[in-house]
């Protein structure tokens, strides 16, 4: 109810910052160190100018763009994100339904708190993607990929831009334990927060679907568990193992895209991992021009970071992105309101996507280009 009425996703922002515990809300929200590259990528965004039309036909404007050989109503990917059921029960399957329905693909990470066949359960006829992280038993690895496999996933995300965890400070200063743990200070955001407290506690314990072991600090399980010593070789074994389609997520140099690219992967994603790992960063939106000038005849170029509205979309769009993909944006939904949260983000970034197109004098999306997209 609450959440159908939010304006834009800084609205349900604000709605998740209430409903969350601290520790919990300030996971999704902060970044790593200074928090300059989160800050940046926003701001990049701030910085867009459009360039309109007028006296062109916008009565409608479609959305629906292709995106590795298969259609999907408009170009925003849910990108994956570990932990979800901590945000709220209803976790990765209610992001899935959302998606499902709203014709986008959702991608399960490695570090998700639901199995891939309970999200392939939860959205059958869902484009549903896979995102690893190569961990250091290579059996494990390749026994995920499987699982994601038969669940019908077709498409995987390799993040590569996690070698070790970055240092997202403020997780460190609340303690945060995952899943977060009733202590003292706790009991204390009990008290202000007790639909989530209640939810949590009458939940399913929260578990990593396919990594085992008993989490405490994300941290310490990271640099645990995932192969600092991951090359660009490794693609290879990945390949022979993915017959599917294969991105490499977390690109941020023209050089490595150029390399990628060469070794045939169907897609890069210029990302800084929301400005979670390595700070300062290169900003994706400002980035992106020279990756698709580089590399984009040969391989699809997609971006994610900052993107909260569905003019940010087209900003990303116009400027050679295939399709954004989100991250915080449905995980505020998610966090406000569950499920009905996550609808209203996609609804809302289709609704600005469609209205950004009509003023700007673009009667599809798929005509977006530079003419109509700059950064000041
Ligand atoms: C992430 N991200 C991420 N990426 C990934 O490849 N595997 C993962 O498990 C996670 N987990 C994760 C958790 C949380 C809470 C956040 C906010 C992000 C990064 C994510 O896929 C994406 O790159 C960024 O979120 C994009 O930036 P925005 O859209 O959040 O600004």
């Amino acid at each position: 109810q609450r959440v159908a009425g939010a304006a834009d996703v800084a609205g349900l922002r604000l709605m998740a910052r209430r409903r969350a515990p601290r520790m919990v809300f300030d996971y999704v929200d902060g970044a790593a160190e200074g928090e300059r590259s989160m800050a940046r990528a926003v701001e990049a965004f701030e910085r867009v100018e459009f360039s309109p039309r007028v006296l062109r036909d916008v009565a409608e404007a479609p959305t629906a763009v292709e995106i590795l050989g298969r259609r999907i109503a408009m170009p925003v990917v849910l990108g994956p994100t570990g932990f979800t059921r901590m945000m709220h029960r209803e976790g990765e399957p209610a992001v899935a339904r959302a998606a499902e329905d709203a014709g986008v693909p959702y991608t399960l990470s490695t570090m998700g708190t639901t199995t891939a066949g309970d999200v392939a359960a939860a959205a059958p006829g869902g484009w549903n993607w896979f995102q690893l992280y190569v961990v250091r038993d290579r059996a494990r690895n390749l026994d995920v990929l499987s699982r994601a496999r038969e669940a019908g996933m077709d498409v995987l995300v390799v993040t590569v831009d996690v070698p070790v965890a970055g240092a997202r400070l403020r997780d460190v200063r609340h303690g945060l334990t995952v899943p977060p743990s009733l202590r003292w200070r706790s009991v204390l955001q009990a008290v202000r927060h007790p639909a989530w407290w209640f939810d949590f506690l009458t939940s399913e314990p929260l578990r990593f679907a396919t990594v085992d072991g008993a989490p405490d600090d994300l941290a310490g399980i990271t640099n645990l568990m995932f192969d600092p010593s991951v090359t660009v070789d490794d693609l290879g074994w990945i390949r022979s193992a993915w017959q599917e389609k294969l991105l490499v997520k977390g690109v941020q140099r023209v050089d490595d895209a150029k390399e990628l690219a060469a070794v045939g992967v169907d897609g890069l994603v210029v990302s800084n991992h929301g400005g979670r790992q390595l700070d300062r960063a290169p900003t994706p939106l400002e980035l992106l021009p020279e990756v698709v000038a580089a590399v984009g005849d040969r391989t699809e170029v997609f971006l994610d970071g900052g993107v909260r509205t569905g003019a940010d979309v087209a900003a990303a769009v116009g400027l050679g992105a295939k399709a954004c993909f989100i991250g915080r944006a449905y995980l505020y939904g998610l966090m406000a309101g569950g499920e009905p949260g996550v609808r209203r983000v996609l609804d809302l970034l289709r609704a600005e996507l469609v209205r950004t197109l009509q003023l700007l004098g673009v009667g599809d999306v798929t005509e977006l280009g530079p003419d109509a997209v700059r950064l000041r």
